[in-house]
């Protein structure tokens, strides 16, 4: 396991602090790594809301996800912005992986204002407890769409959320970049 792998670095960090996942949010399927991922970590009990704008992602991700964990999984045809429209419970874990659909029309991709009203209504239907993970891929607009979302988690309230951002530092500048928000138990928990 490499350190750059930020994917790795992810699933470590989700693993380690949350141990019972009910209710995802896949906010952006594509291929549906993210939400096979979730399924192999929190098994056939999770509901996985899993968006996605274009059909063939969804098309491609039905046909990655085993058969069997299908009803585990609410494939969405819409835009992350509109989550509130769909998602009714608090979920503990909402991922974010900004882009393109990889081997795809490359202009069909995460626009920053978009993602952004996503990320706002995110961090209020979070679970307190639960993790929201933001995965960058800053060649693809000139790091615009990293600079203004990085802007919005930099000014978060520091006594209700906690952010991580993990950014390799001896790697081509275009390498992704990982952030990770907390939504916290208690308002006065100070660890
Ligand atoms: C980098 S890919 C996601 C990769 C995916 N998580 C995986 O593991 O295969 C980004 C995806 O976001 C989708 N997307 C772009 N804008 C979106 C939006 N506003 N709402 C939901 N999905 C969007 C694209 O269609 C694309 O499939």
């Amino acid at each position: 396991m490499r350190l750059n792998n930020l994917i790795d670095i992810q699933n470590l960090i989700i693993k380690t602090y949350l141990s019972d996942v009910k209710v995802a949010i896949d906010a952006t399927l594509g291929n549906g790594k993210d939400t096979i991922n979730m399924l192999e970590m929190f098994g056939s009990e999770v509901k996985i809301y899993a968006f996605d704008i274009q059909q063939q992602a969804i098309d491609s991700a039905k046909s990655a996800i085993k058969p069997e964990y299908h009803k585990n999984v609410v494939f969405i045809n819409d835009s992350h912005e509109y989550i509130d429209n769909y998602v009714t419970e608090k979920p503990e874990l909402i991922t974010f992986n900004l882009g393109y659909l990889p081997k795809s029309d490359h202009v069909i991709k995460t626009q920053s204002y978009t993602t952004l009203r996503a990320l706002d209504k995110a961090v209020n239907m979070l679970k307190p407890g639960g993790l929201i993970t933001i995965m960058f891929y800053v060649g693809h607009d000139n790091a615009r769409e990293y600079n203004n979302l990085s802007e919005f988690v930099r000014i978060l309230n520091p006594s209700t959320f906690k952010a991580i951002h993990i950014n390799p530092v001896n790697q081509d500048q275009n390498a992704p970049k990982l952030v990770i928000i907390q939504k916290l138990e208690e308002k006065n928990e100070t660890k």
